[in-house]
C-alpha cells in the first residue's frame, strides 16, 4: 500500500492519528488510538522477551526522561548531536542538508563540514526545494535536542533525552551495587526519547518523540562469554560498508560465522547482529527477503560508535529501505565520558582483582517505525478483506468473542468475554451487524481468533458448551470447549524466548 492508503487506514481504524488533529495537527507528533496502543504494548513484550530474555544478568529501569546539561555535554550531544540544515534566503525555509543534496549526493552528508556541503550546492547550483532560488545558504548544524528552562529560577539547563540509552549510562555504577557484580550485565529502558527533527516527515519514521526500546551490554572486552554456535550457520543479509563504498549495494547472504573468521566483525557483535536479525524475521514475523544489516562507514556512523550495522526493510509505502534498528559497539565511549564528566571512575573490579572499564553494545529498535513496518508488510488486500497478518502473539485484540444471535447467545457470550479476561487474554465483544461483518473488521484489526456462541453451545448433545473457533489467516473453524478456551489459546499469544540453557 501507498504511505498515504495506509496511513488513511491506521487513521480510520484508530491506530494512530496527528497529535492536535482538530487544530490541523502538528509536525511530527501522533497520537496511538486503542489498537496502537495496544500493539505497542505487544510490541515492547515481544521485544523484552527476546533481548532481556537473553541472560538472568539483564534487568529493566524507567528512569527520568529530562537530563541535567552536564550529562549531554559529557555524552558529547551537546556538541556533537547536530543535523546540517539548509537555509533559503529568499523564502527563508529551512531544510536538512541530506534532503536537498539528495539527487547530487546520493550518498548523504554525513561526516561532511557546513563549508564542504556550502561548496557542493554552490558548484552544483543547487534550487530551494520550495522557491527554486539558488540563495542557498548553510549555517552551523543544528542541534536535535529539546532544551529547558529548569527549576523555578529557569537558570538551570536541562534536556530531554534525546535517546534512552544515557540513563544506563548513568545508572550502571547503582546497578552494578545492586546486581550480581559481574560482567556482563545488561541495562534496558523501553520509553520516549525526543528530537527537533529539522524536517519531520513519513508519518513515524522522522517524529519528534518517539519510543525507542534500547539494551545496553556491560561487557568485559577480554572476555565476553557466548553460545556461538547456536547463530554460526545463520545466514545474514549483509550489506559491507567496503562493498558500498566500492560501488556495490548487493547483500551478501554470509553465515555469521565467516563475519567474524573472514569478516573481521567480534564474536560478540555478529552474535547479537545474528540475534537481532532473528528478532525481526522469526518474532516480528519479517519476510527475510524484505531485511538487510547495512553496515555504516566510518564517515556515517554515530560519532560515538565503532562498530555500527542497522536493520533496514524493504517498504513499499515508503518505497524503498527504511532503518528500523541498529547494533551498536560503543566501545568505553560512554563510561570514559561520564567518568570524567562527573569525576567519577565506573570502572569496576571483576572477580579475580582485575579492574576494567567496560565496553557497550547497545541493540537500539525504534518501536514507531517498527510498527508502521508492521503494517506495511503484514496488512494486505485478501480478496474483499483487508487482513492484518499480525503474530499472533503481536495482535492487538488476540481474540473476537460473538454471540451468534445477540438476543440469543449474548449472555454466554460475554460471560466467556470475562472468563478469557480474567484468564489474562485482551478480547473484543461485538454483537453487531452479520457475523461476515464481525470477521472483517477483526481481520483488518489483526485479530488472529474469533469465537463465536451459537446455537450448538447451549443445546443439550455432544457440542454442549463448545463455540467454532475462526482463525483469521486459514479461515478454518474448529469447535473447542468454552472452558478450555484460554488454555487453547495461550500458546499462541506468548511471544518467542531465546532459550538461555
Ligand atoms: N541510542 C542510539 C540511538 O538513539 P539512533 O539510530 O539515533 O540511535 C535508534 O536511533 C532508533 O530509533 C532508530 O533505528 C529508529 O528506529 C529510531 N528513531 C530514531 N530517530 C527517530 C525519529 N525521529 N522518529 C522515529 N524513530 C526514530
Amino acid at each position: 500500500m501507498k504511505s498515504d492508503e495506509l496511513f488513511a487506514l491506521l487513521r480510520r481504524r484508530g491506530v494512530l492519528w496527528p497529535t492536535a488533529e482538530i487544530y490541523g495537527g502538528a509536525q511530527g507528533l501522533y497520537d496511538y488510538g486503542p489498537l496502537g496502543a495496544a500493539l505497542k504494548r505487544r510490541i515492547e513484550e515481544a521485544w523484552t522477551a527476546w533481548f532481556v530474555g537473553l541472560s538472568h544478568d539483564y534487568y529493566v529501569i524507567d528512569p527520568a526522561e529530562i537530563l541535567p546539561e552536564a550529562v549531554v555535554r559529557a555524552s558529547g550531544h551537546l556538541e556533537n548531536f547536530t543535523d546540517p540544515e539548509v537555509t533559503c534566503e529568499t523564502c527563508h525555509n529551512v531544510f536538512r542538508a541530506d534532503t536537498v543534496l539528495e539527487k547530487v549526493r546520493p550518498e548523504g552528508v554525513d561526516g561532511l563540514t557546513p563549508a564542504e556541503i556550502a561548496e557542493i550546492v554552490r558548484a552544483r547550483g543547487v534550487k530551494c526545494p520550495s522557491c527554486g532560488a539558488t540563495t542557498l545558504s548553510v549555517p552551523p548544524p543544528f542541534n536535535l535536542m529539546f532544551g529547558l528552562d529548569f527549576g523555578v529560577s529557569g537558570r538551570e539547563r536541562a534536556y530531554l533525552r534525546p535517546e534512552t540509552a544515557q540513563s544506563s549510562y548513568l545508572s550502571f555504577p547503582r546497578m552494578w551495587d545492586v546486581g550480581r557484580r559481574a560482567l556482563p550485565l545488561g541495562i534496558a529502558i523501553f520509553g520516549k526519547a525526543y528530537r527537533n527533527e529539522i524536517a519531520p516527515r513519513q508519518v513515524l519514521f522522522r517524529m519528534r518523540t518517539f519510543t525507542q526500546g534500547e539494551l545496553q551490554i556491560f561487557f568485559d572486552p577480554e572476555n565476553f562469554p557466548l553460545p556461538f554456535d547456536r547463530v554460526r550457520d545463520e545466514k545474514l543479509p549483509v550489506v559491507r560498508a567496503a562493498r558500498r563504498l566500492a560501488g556495490s549495494e548487493e547483500v551478501e547472504l554470509v553465515p555469521a560465522g565467516d563475519l567474524v573468521s573472514a569478516g573481521g566483525l567480534p564474536e560478540f557483535y555478529a552474535f547479537h547482529l545474528a540475534h537481532t536479525f532473528r528478532f525481526f524475521r522469526d518474532v516480528l514475523g519479517m519476510p527475510a527477503e524484505r531485511l538487510r544489516l547495512y553496515e555504516k562507514s566510518d564517515q556515517e556512523r554515530a560519532f560515538y560508535n565503532r562498530i555500527q550495522f542497522d536493520v533496514e526493510a524493504n517498504l513499499e509505502s515508503l518505497g524503498g529501505f527504511r532503518e528500523l534498528a541498529a547494533v551498536h559497539y560503543r566501545g568505553d565511549y560512554d563510561l570514559g565520558r561520564h567518568g570524567q564528566g562527573s569525576g567519577k571512575d565506573l570502572s569496576v573490579t571483576l572477580t579475580g582483582g582485575r579492574s576494567v572499564l567496560p565496553h557497550v553494545l547497545e541493540l537500539t529498535f525504534g518501536l514507531d517505525r517498527n510498527l508502521w513496518a508492521l503494517a506495511d508488510l503484514h496488512l494486505a488486500k485478501d480478496g474483499d478483506r483487508t487482513v492484518w497478518r499480525l503474530p499472533t502473539y503481536l495482535a492487538p485484540v488476540p481474540v473476537g468473542v460473538f454471540p451468534l444471535i445477540a438476543k440469543e447467545h449474548a449472555a454466554f457470550a460475554l460471560r466467556l468475554s470475562d472468563d478469557l479476561a480474567a484468564a489474562g487474554i485482551p478480547n473484543q465483544y461485538d454483537e453487531a451487524g452479520t457475523i461476515g461483518k464481525r470477521y472483517a473488521r477483526m481481520d483488518e484489526a489483526g485479530t488472529p481468533f474469533c469465537v463465536t456462541v451459537d446455537g450448538e453451545t447451549l443445546a443439550d448433545g455432544p457440542r454442549q458448551g463448545t463455540v467454532t473457533v475462526r482463525t483469521r489467516d486459514s479461515k478454518a473453524q474448529e469447535r473447542v470447549s468454552a472452558q478450555e478456551l484460554p488454555n487453547h489459546l495461550a500458546p499462541f499469544l506468548r511471544p518467542p524466548r531465546p532459550s538461555r540453557g
